[in-house]
């Protein structure tokens, strides 16, 4: 039955903790729609490393993302669940994609160049990130890539490499397609821009009643009305517009007021998970990992045995 299933992967990097835009953005799409899948979710380690460089972070944050997927209610049985660095393949497929690509067309990349603008180091990693991600879908043959809005030019660019690689050495490798909720859009932090560990901005998603309040009361509301936007914009995860309603017309123009009942409406809705989250010790992660590895790496082997064959390193 599992084998007549179409492949579904996603990944999310440790580089800090999880927030409440990649849920919305990624784990719940992924969530509400995993079980019609061949489902894979990969810790996103080796381009974690492009912005961080504190070993005992990496470590710690590999192993709580971990927990986080199981927090959300993904069972390990169903889906493969694993770590980058675990399979080296990745690393050598992303080498051999890079070989695909030129330096003006990562050049292009949106997300090469947000970073940058927001101060992150330009390191070759950053740089490369692009083909590294594209190794990571193409080694399993990935029908379906569910991302954010920020990472769809990331797909066209796995595309871009499959169309280069094909063309030169024969059909080896599969076009994937994004799966991009568009009610989601982008979820703006803080700060107003878009939320991410990298910007410091963020709402975490199993944060304390302490750390979701800090949060939330600093949202930046300079606008005018009597909606304050970036409030709205978060809160609409949360509640329907028709339950909102009500609400942003009875307090208008009362900031604090509706902060409040933001923090009250996110900690009744992460506070049941935050508690599984608090039941899952570091050994069950481990051997979640050590599972989902020899998964993944049995299926990636023979997918880039026929890429070397293709391009004569066999
Ligand atoms: P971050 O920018 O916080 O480091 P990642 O780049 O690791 O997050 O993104 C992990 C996933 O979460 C991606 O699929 C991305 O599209 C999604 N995501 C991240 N931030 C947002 C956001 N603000 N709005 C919607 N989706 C997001
Ligand atoms: N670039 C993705 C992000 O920042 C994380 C990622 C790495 C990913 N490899 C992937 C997402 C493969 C989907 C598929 O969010």
């Amino acid at each position: 039955m599992s084998n007549t299933k179409k492949r579904l992967l996603t990944g999310l990097q440790p580089s800090g903790t999880l927030h409440i835009g990649n849920y919305f953005g990624v784990l719940k799409p992924f969530f509400d729609i995993h079980e019609d899948y061949e489902s894979m979710l990969m810790v996103a380690d080796y381009h974690a490393l492009t912005s961080l460089r504190d070993p005992e972070a990496l470590r710690q944050n590999t192993i709580d993302v971990v927990k986080d997927y199981l927090a959300i209610g993904v069972d390990p049985a169903k889906v493969t669940i694993f770590r980058q660095s675990d399979n080296q393949d990745h690393t050598e497929l992303g080498w051999i994609l890079n070989c695909m690509v030129t330096v003006p067309f990562l050049q292009q990349a949106h997300s090469y160049k947000d970073k940058i603008a927001k101060g992150l180091e330009a390191n070759a990693g950053l740089f490369t990130y692009p083909m590294l991600m594209a190794a990571d879908i193409l080694l399993y043959d990935t029908d379906t890539v569910p991302v954010g809005e920020d990472q769809r030019q990331h797909l066209e660019y796995t595309r871009e490499a499959v169309g280069k690689f094909n063309r030169a050495y024969g059909e080896v490798l599969k076009q994937p397609a994004e799966k991009i909720y568009k009610d989601v859009g982008v979820i703006p932090g803080t700060d107003g821009q878009k939320m991410s560990k990298s910007y410091r901005n963020t709402i975490p998603l199993f944060g304390t009643e302490e750390e979701i309040t800090k949060a939330v009361m600093s949202i930046v509301t300079d606008s005018e009305g009597d909606r304050p936007e970036n409030v709205y914009s978060i809160h609409r995860l949360l509640k329907s517009e028709e339950e909102l309603e009500s609400v942003y017309q009875e307090n208008a123009g009362r900031y604090g007021d509706l902060k409040k009942i933001l923090i009250a409406d996110l900690e009744a809705f992460s506070g049941p998970m935050r508690d599984k989250r608090n039941s899952i010790t570091e050994e069950e992660v481990i051997a979640v990992l050590a599972e989902g590895a020899e998964k993944a790496r049995s299926i990636s082997g023979p997918t880039l045995k026929k890429v070397r064959k293709a391009i004569g390193i066999s």
